[in-house]
């Protein structure tokens, strides 16, 4: 495999596992708040983001490349208000687009059809994690001042369940 883009592959595994590290930090965060629902929620996005990780891992294995773990570093953003995790988690998602996007790019590059075909479902997979993270910063917007319908949406998040990534490599 071209070097740059077992380079960005691998990144990708620390970044994928600090995504994890991130909304572990926003999940407690809630809990923190009596808001089990969003705690909820971001427990199961961590859960995501693992899975995330382990796809780049395996399929570097998958071609040969042996990963090389990296340190993962400790969460940037600490969030002070309800709202501003939502906000936070829609950002470091466009981030990770970009990244995504970058890593395509070089694979493009290089004529690397097997690495876009396997980006395809992570360029997919951004596109409802930024819609999803949208939807959650309006919702918040719209309902979050009014108890009773925080409560409510606290128990939609509630029922967020994990379900293991459509993508088999
Ligand atoms: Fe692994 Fe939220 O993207």
């Amino acid at each position: 495999m071209d070097k740059k883009v077992v380079e960005l592959l691998n990144q990708q595994i620390t970044k994928e596992f600090y995504s994890a590290y991130l909304y572990l930090e926003f999940s407690n965060f809630y809990y923190d708040l009596e808001l089990n629902g969003f705690g909820h929620y971001f427990r199961v996005q961590a859960q995501e983001e693992r899975d995330h990780a382990m796809l780049f891992l395996q399929y570097l294995q998958n071609n040969g490349e042996r990963p090389v773990l990296e340190t993962v570093d400790k969460p940037q953003v600490i969030p002070t208000e309800a709202k501003m995790a939502l906000e936070e988690t829609l950002k470091h998602e466009q981030y990770v687009t970009g990244l995504i996007h970058e890593i395509y790019d070089a694979a493009y590059q290089v004529k690397d059809f097997r690495t876009m075909q396997f980006l395809d479902w992570f360029v997919k997979e951004q596109g409802e994690e930024e819609a999803n993270a949208n939807s959650l910063v309006k919702k918040f917007t719209l309902f979050g001042d009014d108890p009773k319908s925080l409560y409510m949406l606290d128990s939609e998040l509630a029922a967020r369940v994990y379900a293991a990534p459509s993508l088999v490599i």
